[in-house]
């Protein structure tokens, strides 16, 4: 009988910070699988989808909903009245109140929304983020692309909020 230990990765509980990230009224659910991946390999502590206007089922079947959590909210205000307790609510979107990335302290314990694809975030989830995100870029970018971005600034080594 071998003597090697077996070591399951586990996540640190120790480590006082985490995030979540999803889209608003997310249309295509290839872009759906693409952020889910990033998610998976970039330290999201969970993953969720706001509105119904995506296939769900293409969601529910990606490999990264047996790893994470999966949250899915009908409305902005259930998942804004639902947000994990402490945890800030960061609106990624290419506007004029938004701070440039290249600056941003991430928070501790945040959750990231991306808006949709064709419509962006809504004014509601404009006025009630409390931080606004963005990175310059000549038009918008692919909101997976836009997601993978900022969780790759996210564990480069920069302060924390
Ligand atoms: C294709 S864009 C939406 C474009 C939409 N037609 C508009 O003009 O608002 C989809 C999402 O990707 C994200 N995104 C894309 N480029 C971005 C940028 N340069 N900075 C911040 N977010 C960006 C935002 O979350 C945005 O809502």
């Amino acid at each position: 009988m071998s003597d090697s230990i077996i070591f399951v990765s586990m996540n640190d509980n120790l480590v006082n910070e985490f995030f979540g990230i999803g889209i608003q009224n997310g249309k295509t659910p290839e872009n759906l699988g693409v952020l889910w991946r990033s998610a998976q390999n970039l330290g999201a502590s969970f993953i969720f989808t706001i509105g119904n206007r995506y296939a769900k089922q293409a969601c529910d079947t990606h490999n990264a909903v047996k790893s994470m959590p999966y949250f899915h909210y009908e409305s902005f205000e259930d998942f804004f009245n639902n947000l994990p307790k402490g945890a800030r609510l960061v609106g990624v979107e290419l506007t004029d109140k938004a701070e440039p990335l290249e600056s941003f302290k991430h928070p501790r314990r945040c959750v990231y929304l991306l808006g949709a694809e064709d419509h962006g975030l809504s004014k509601e989830a404009i006025e009630k983020s409390h931080f606004l995100v963005k990175f310059s870029s000549q038009l918008s970018l692919n909101v997976s692309v836009a997601g993978s971005i900022v969780m790759y600034d996210r564990q480069l080594s920069k302060p924390r909020s």
